[in-house]
């Protein structure tokens, strides 16, 4: 298998697991994802956790020695594949969080940042080297990066197809903390920090921010109104306020 889907706990774990090719996305690894997409989807995990196996790589991104001779239609179709099957990761009614405990390039680091949230561990580094093999990003770098660290560095980044390390992927947003120890166990305490709330709200709080990138300001505070309309009418919107005012705290039920 090249990748490994567990239940650790109330968490969904994905591990990309093809460590002799620091986890490279092949086309049928690619496939497989999907297919364990669809799974977690149905399940009752709180939060899908993706990672890398080996001690080197979450995954050095597309597979180039898949990629390379391929004629134009089949690449078309393999970066549409690529782009659908991460975009999937939005669709989930669970957030996600990529743990990023080595190298992500290319690929790998498109598939992190289609995930909700990034951490990493200290000796990670990071980058969309695409250009320096000829190429540009094909799943989502170039539309997902200038979201997430803003325009001037995505350029950067993607033109020069330099290496960020831990430090600097801290310091400009393109992850959200640096953890040591065990990577799952620690992706797995900061998860715990969301997925103590209720599920179906935090999936109206992820659509609504979603959105804001995707919308002029004015369409997106009608979006943000109808979506904190629906919040409020659950039942754990009603728990979290009776909590609050009986000093307690909220047990919530996700509906
Ligand atoms: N595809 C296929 N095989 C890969 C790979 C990749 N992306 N990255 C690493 N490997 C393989 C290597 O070929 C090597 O296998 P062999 O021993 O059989 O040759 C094995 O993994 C170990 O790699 P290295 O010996 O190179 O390990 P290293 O520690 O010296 O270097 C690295 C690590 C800096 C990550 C280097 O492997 C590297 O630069 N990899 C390519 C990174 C890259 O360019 N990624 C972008 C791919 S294109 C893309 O992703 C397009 C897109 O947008 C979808």
């Amino acid at each position: 298998m090249s990748i490994e889907l567990k239940r650790i706990e109330e968490f969904a774990v994905v591990t990309l697991n093809r460590p002799e090719a620091l986890n490279a996305l092949s086309f049928s690894l690619i496939r497989e994802l999907g297919q364990l997409f669809d799974r977690v989807a149905a399940s009752d995990a709180r939060a899908l956790l993706i990672t890398g196996a080996g001690p080197k790589a979450f995954c050095a991104g597309a597979d180039i020695k898949e990629l390379a001779g391929r004629t134009l239609i089949p690449h078309k179709q393999g970066t549409e594949l690529g782009q659908w099957t991460f975009a999937r990761l939005d669709r989930l009614p669970m957030p996600s969080v990529a743990i990023v405990n080595g190298y992500a390039f290319g690929g790998g680091l498109e598939l992190a940042l289609a995930c909700t949230t990034r951490i990493a561990t200290r000796n990670a580094k990071m980058g969309l080297p695409e250009i320096k093999l000829g190429l540009i990003p094909g799943y989502g770098g170039t539309q997902r990066l200038p979201r997430v660290v803003g325009e001037a560095r995505a350029l950067e980044m993607i033109m020069t197809g330099r290496t960020v390390d831990a430090e600097e992927a801290l310091r400009i947003g393109l992850v959200n903390r640096l953890v040591e120890g065990d990577p799952v166990a620690q992706g797995m305490a900061y998860a715990r920090e969301f997925t103590c709330h209720s599920l179906p709200v935090l999936g109206f709080a992820r659509e609504a921010v979603q959105r804001a990138l995707a919308t002029p300001l004015s369409e997106g505070l009608r979006i943000e109104a109808d979506l904190s309309t629906l919040a409020f009418q659950t039942r754990d919107s009603v728990e979290g306020m009776n909590a609050f005012m009986e000093k307690r705290k909220a047990r919530f039920e996700d509906r």
